[in-house]
């Protein structure tokens, strides 16, 4: 792994490892921008750590294995911790342990150690997820948030108080009471994998900065001298331990202490929880590694602390970590690999994706052999190349990725990748909207790629649900002429298949399976085949209006934006004639989402698929009114707040709202008039060369339109007896594991609360569940009463 180190003299090894990882620890801590993974990180001390162990006087007191992370890099003032930051032991199962050796005895043995020394029969312990992100202390006197600062070398952190103020979840100050007079609360900065995913899906489409892993974006955010910069930053913290405490005493264990921070206001993750002995520990580590990929931030393993604070002290510290906690670490989430190959794919809406095909790797516990490279830019970004070493990240249910190249592995005479001129499956030319990162093939659904996706998609489970219908039969179908597009599918008759059947035999070889064995039973085979398939389609007729609004594939339009759809608009037939800024009254969709779904519906192509698809006896079952809350946002400041019309901001809106009667008038007023609505000249000449533009005159009547005809349609609010909640307006933030928000929402509606989307003193209490952010540090700072989903589900339970 390290060819550069000379195995056969441990001293010159000794240093050799030692300068590597001194280098590594400057490039983690200070620059963000490690060269190594964690695993090779940990190997290299690892094999340190053994060296110095067999040769004793090769342990020189400032060896990296004594020392916590690399000094402060001087951008922000040096914080002395009063209490130093340390790190933890390591701890790893081998899975791959030969028969009769304990793959878990890193385990067995730390807690072998505290029962020896503490003469314990078995030790309990608070076991927690090990959060990959950013140590911080954060120092609380009298109740009030004074200083943060970083973990830095263990002794001294850098003083980022300013940017950890723009963290939402950390308390400015203390809640409840009886907290000592200065109180240091240690914990993790870390960043949700949905806030990485959305912030790289943005910075890689506009150009912006893309994060390698969430553990640098957060690393990297608090690091910004600006604090605006950071604010910017999606970033969570969870706390998960003390520093200095004086003036007052904690509870006489770790998890007491634990839910004394989360009375004062900290988050602190559910999953702590505590557990006896070395089988309480090891089910906890199977059962979180099982969580793992679901859970909504990245952990490289657990943490297990002894509970008793007593004990504790009584275990005391080696060098550089404690005693009596430990680290137990999962299968590495990014590893390095070579890459063979670069090449694309074309999927449904004809986006053309760079993809590495790799060496084959075991990244998280599983093997990966192609990881995404997103679109061109993003490979020029990262500079890959054929045959680079690269870093590959695979965590939760996200695609793999290439997040690095290693430059120092490159081969000579590698050369840069460039996108190919024409579409790898039809030939059609590539070509990329200006301002676009995104390269598309021109054959659209002459394009067999596009057409197969969209079929494939069309037909999937959690779309139309056509049991039987796979990717290679898509493939024969539309080889043969059968499938154009999705709604051919409801035109296919038993003999079509036999015919396509028939046709494939004689092409040879290039039909599925099932259509080209030989023999007496091949006939039998294909014809039940045949019968079950027309009998899927035909069952799969019948539908909701989310599931079909799923199935046509819209960009960015996945099965819950797909439900939003149809709870909220109610009807295709409205939905498919709205122009896309009164999609934005859908909450949670934005300008990007509403814009694709419009952009779909602006095709002439995809209207008359829709047509074809009704026509062919396509039902939905569920068609309904739209939902009345609609009234509250189709008006014609809403409008203009949602059209994204520069310099139109949410309060120019407003007034121009109140200006003006409606759309048409807007229109027609003469541009000084606008200045006497009160837009600053800036603003008032902005709109007037938006307006200028026929096609935005054009948008902005057609949406006004729209919104008088929805409006229409609206039922009235229905008057409910009151119930238990009458008059209460909630708040719901987080996710719920037992339920969606729109459900939560619905339940809670139906006993007579209101919902809101954000928190204010009017906020009658607040539903927080998992991973809630700023409302839940809003109703907490507002005194607001704050449920979390068990009592939630026990207040539905009671009224039922
Ligand atoms: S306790 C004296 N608990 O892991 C014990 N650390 O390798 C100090 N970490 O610097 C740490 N989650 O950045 C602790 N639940 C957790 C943790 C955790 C993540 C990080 C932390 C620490 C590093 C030690």
């Amino acid at each position: 792994m390290n060819p550069d180190i000379d195995p056969s003299d441990p001293a010159a090894r000794a240093a050799a490892l030692r300068a590597r990882i001194e280098d590594a620890n400057h490039r983690y801590h200070q620059l963000d921008a490690p060269d190594i993974t964690d695993a090779q990180y940990d190997a290299l001390v690892r094999e340190l750590e053994a060296l110095e162990a067999a040769h004793p006087h090769l342990a020189v007191a400032d060896s990296p294995t004594r020392k916590v992370g690399a000094a402060p890099a001087g951008r922000f003032a040096p914080v002395v911790h009063a209490v130093p930051m340390l790190s933890l032991g390591n701890a790893f199962s081998d899975p791959e342990a030969p028969p009769g050796e304990d793959p878990d005895k890193d385990v067995r043995d730390f807690v072998r150690r505290i029962r020896d020394r503490l003469d314990l029969d078995e030790p309990v312990f608070c076991a927690e997820p090990k959060l990959d992100g950013l140590a911080i202390s954060l120092r609380y006197e009298d109740g009030v948030f004074v200083q943060g600062a970083t973990r830095g070398d263990g002794a001294t952190g850098e003083d980022v108080t300013a940017n950890l103020r723009t963290i939402a979840v950390i308390p400015h100050t203390l809640h409840g009471g009886g907290w000592p007079k200065v109180l240091e609360v240690r914990g993790e900065v870390y960043m949700a994998r949905a806030d990485f995913e959305r912030w790289n899906e943005h910075a890689r489409l506009h150009g912006g900065k893309v994060l390698a892993n969430p553990r640098n974006g957060a690393a990297g955010s608090l690091r910004q001298i600006d604090p605006a910069l950071t604010a910017q930053r999606p970033l969570s913290f969870f706390a998960y331990g003390v520093g200095l405490v004086e003036g007052g005493a904690l509870p006489p264990s770790h998890s007491a202490t634990l839910a004394q921070l989360r009375l004062w206001g900290f988050p602190v993750s559910d999953l702590a929880t505590v557990v006896h002995g070395v089988d309480g520990l090891l089910a906890y580590y199977r059962r979180i590694g099982q969580a793992r990929d679901g859970l909504p931030f990245d952990i490289d393993g657990v943490v297990y602390k002894l509970d008793d604070h007593a004990g504790q002290r009584e275990m005391g510290f080696v060098s550089r970590a404690p005693r009596w906690a430990i680290a137990h670490k999962f299968p590495a989430q990014e590893q390095t690999t070579v890459v063979e190959s670069i090449e694309v794919n074309v999927g449904r809406t004809g986006a053309v994706t760079p993809w590495a095909l790799m060496q084959p790797v075991q990244v998280g516990g599983v093997t990966v052999t192609r990881a995404t490279l997103h679109n061109a830019d993003h490979v020029a970004r990262l500079d890959v190349r054929d045959g680079d070493t690269v870093i590959v990240r695979r965590a939760g249910d996200v695609i793999p990725e290439v997040v690095q190249v290693v430059l120092d592995q490159r081969r000579p005479g590698a050369q840069p990748w460039s996108m190919p001129r024409a579409c790898p499956v039809c030939g059609a030319e590539l070509v990329r909207e200006e301002g676009a990162a995104v390269w598309r093939c021109s054959g659209e659904l002459s394009c067999p790629a596009q057409r197969v996706q969209s079929v494939f998609h069309f037909a999937s489970r959690r779309a139309m649900d056509i049991d039987g219908l796979g990717e290679r039969y898509i493939e024969s179908l539309s080889a043969s002429g059968y499938l154009r597009d999705v709604s051919d599918l409801y035109r296919l008759t038993l003999d079509d298949l036999l015919e396509m059947k028939r046709r494939a035999d004689e092409a040879g070889g290039a039909a599925p399976d099932v259509l080209v064995k030989g023999g007496a039973k091949a006939g039998k085979v294909a014809t039940k085949w045949a019968e079950n398939l027309v009998t899927a389609i035909d069952r799969s007729r019948d539908t909701t209006l989310a599931r079909f609004l799923f199935a046509l594939g819209i960009e960015h339009v996945g099965e819950s934006t797909a439900k939003a759809l149809a709870h909220w608009f109610g009807d295709l037939e409205l939905i498919r004639r709205l122009p896309w800024p009164l999609f934005k009254r859908v909450p949670d969709i934005g300008g990007e989402v509403a814009r694709a779904i419009g952009h779909f519906l602006d095709q002439p192509g995809n209207q008359q698929v829709i047509d074809r698809l009704l026509e062919h006896g396509v039902r939905i079952g569920d068609a309904h009114a739209p939902d009345p809350a609609l009234a509250d946002g189709l008006d014609l400041a809403t409008l203009l707040a949602d059209l994204e019309i520069p310099k139109v901001t949410a309060i120019r809106a407003a007034q121009l709202g109140s200006a003006f009667a409606d759309a048409q008038a807007l229109l027609d007023a003469p541009a000084h008039n606008l200045v006497t609505a009160g837009l600053p000249a800036e603003t008032a000449n902005a709109l007037v060369a938006w307006l200028e533009d026929a096609a935005n005159a054009d948008l902005l009547l057609r949406s006004a339109q729209a919104q008088s005809q929805l409006r229409a349609r609206l039922p009235a609010r229905v008057e409910r007896p009151a119930g238990p909640l009458e008059g209460r307006t909630v708040v719901l933030t987080g996710t719920l594991s037992s339920m969606g928000r729109d459900e939560a929402r619905e339940r809670l509606e139906a006993l007579g609360a209101k919902a809101a989307g954000s928190v204010s003193k009017k906020t009658g209490f607040v539903v927080a569940g998992a991973e809630a952010g700023s409302k839940l540090a809003k109703a907490e700072e507002l005194g607001i009463e704050i449920w979390d989903e068990a009592r939630l589900l026990a207040f539905l339970e009671q009224h039922r």
